[in-house]
């Protein structure tokens, strides 16, 4: 697995070594990964998936392939790192792959079905979005001309235990959690209507063990259909809210097509409200 020691990567190791015929390596750079997030019984090797070829010596069955730049709005401040992570990095994981009969997972994003109203034409694109959706063509290339053995999933605003809370790459609901348990206004970016599929960590896991194991092709989104607004949310933990400024690039919405998840018989079990609510009943 790349990524390994991140939020979604952390919690898949766990979730595939409670198969005890399972032995998991992660790849991991410790951009936004930490050791706090590492799972007794995995091996971590630190490096950057664009040094794959040198720093993995085992042929795996499976990459589940986490590891990139993986923050929307910052990517415009980080282009850099989203080149060497996910264009120069995801390149190299594809040709491990392709020379070693290797089958690939790979986590792409909602971002690529984002709806915006903030362009003429309704379609606008952050270097992390962009980058992902050439990824998943790549990808999809890779399988054309070589016979990839492959499955590309859609991860939705994915929440949960161990995500990032504080500094620049928190996420969402890890901010809001932060500052509702700190009495601090919730910040929104405006305008606030725009919608999330906000889908449970224990829900991405299930679908993605689910496409690693029974997955062929594109197309897995895992996500939930329910939609709440990022206002609607500041709401439900309640107090106070402050508006920012719009962001570019922030999507109104994206679009959910459920149909290959359901094909497996993933079916999401949370619902982020009852989430919001534990929080709340522990302060
Ligand atoms: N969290 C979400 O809502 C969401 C939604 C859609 C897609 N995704 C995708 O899922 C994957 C995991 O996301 P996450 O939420 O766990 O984020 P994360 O930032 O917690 O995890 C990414 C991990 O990859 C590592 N990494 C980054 N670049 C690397 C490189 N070049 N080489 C090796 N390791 C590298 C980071 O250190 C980190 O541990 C990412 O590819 C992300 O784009 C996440």
């Amino acid at each position: 697995m790349t990524g390994g020691a991140g939020f979604i990567g952390s919690h898949l190791i766990e979730r595939l070594l409670k198969n005890s015929n399972n032995r998991v390596i992660s790849l991991d750079n410790y951009f936004t990964g930490s050791v706090d997030n590492h799972i007794n019984g995995a091996k971590y090797i630190k490096g950057e998936t664009k040094d794959i070829e040198n720093l993995i010596k085992d042929t795996p069955d499976i990459i589940y392939h986490l590891g990139e730049y993986s923050r929307v709005l910052t990517s415009f401040d980080d282009i850099d790192l989203v080149l060497r992570f996910n264009v120069q990095g995801t390149s190299k994981v594809l040709e491990f792959c392709r020379k070693n009969k290797v089958r690939l997972v790979y986590a792409g994003s909602s971002t690529k079905f984002g709806e915006f109203d903030d362009t003429e034409d309704g379609k606008s694109q952050t270097p992390y979005s962009y980058f992902k959706s050439i990824n998943t063509e790549l990808i999809n290339n890779y399988g054309r001309w070589f016979g990839l053995n492959y499955a590309i999933t859609y991860f939705y605003n994915v929440y949960g235990g161990r995500e990032i809370r504080d500094g620049k790459y928190a996420t969402l609901i890890g901010i809001f959690t932060r500052k509702y348990i700190n009495n601090e206004p919730l910040t929104v970016v405006a305008p606030g209507t725009q919608k999330r599929a906000f889908t449970h960590i224990n829900d991405i896991i299930d679908g993605i063990v689910l496409v690693g194991e029974k997955g062929s092709g594109d197309g897995y989104c895992i996500g939930v259909e329910k939609e709440y607004s990022i206002l609607e949310i500041a709401e439900i933990f309640g107090g106070k809210i402050k508006i920012l400024p719009e962001k570019k690039g922030d999507r109104k919405s994206s679009k959910i097509n459920p149909a290959k998840m359901s094909e497996l018989g993933w079916v999401p079990k949370q619902d982020i409200l009852n989430y919001i609510n534990e929080i709340k009943s522990k302060k």
